[in-house]
């Protein structure tokens, strides 16, 4: 049993000294691809990220990183258009909803995501869609870097995981 947890035990080590984890996730089929949703039931682990006593009254499951102060950035494509909130196929867009709904189950709430749409028709559309995303790139790390600059003094380096 050890030898089969050993690579899940090394990603949700990663995770653990992680305070900024980058997920680069395109859309398979209205949902992640199944690499992606493999690192997602490594990393969802019980006594390691989640707690779980059956004989908890009211709420046997909770997340152990709540609080860890860990920021999600997700990283998305998409062939078609139309995928993000209030428009045409939100409904259909399983990405980023279950990416959310599994970190928000260890804990992880704090999360940005950046999507590119058009990949399909690699239009000027396309170029649009990929200097937008660019932009809010750049506002997020810009927010990053003020937040990390004013830290505690003497707090530790912040760290990075990247996931795909
Ligand atoms: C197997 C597969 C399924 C896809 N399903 C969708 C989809 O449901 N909706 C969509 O808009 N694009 C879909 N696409 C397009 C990809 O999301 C898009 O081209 C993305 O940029 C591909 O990223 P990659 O080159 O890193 O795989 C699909 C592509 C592949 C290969």
């Amino acid at each position: 049993m050890k030898e089969t947890l050993a690579e899940s035990d090394a990603l949700v080590d990663e995770l653990l000294a992680a305070d900024l984890i980058v997920a680069g996730v395109p859309m398979y089929n209205f949902n992640v691809p199944a690499q992606f949703k493999a690192y997602i039931d490594n990393i969802v682990r019980v006594g390691r990220t989640f707690g779980f006593d059956r004989l908890r009254v009211g709420e046997p499951y909770w997340p152990l990183l709540a609080e860890s102060g860990k920021k999600l950035v997700i990283l998305s494509s998409r062939g078609d258009h139309g995928y993000a909130r209030g428009e045409r196929l939100e409904h259909m867009n399983h990405v980023e909803p279950s990416i959310r709904t599994a970190f928000g189950y260890i804990g992880i709430t704090d999360v940005e995501s950046v999507a590119i749409e058009y990949d399909e028709f690699a239009d000027e559309r396309l170029k649009t869609s990929i200097a937008m995303a660019e932009r809010q790139v750049d506002v997020f790390v810009d927010r990053l870097l003020r937040e990390w600059s004013t830290r505690e003094p003497g707090a530790p380096e912040p760290s990075l995981a990247m996931a795909r």
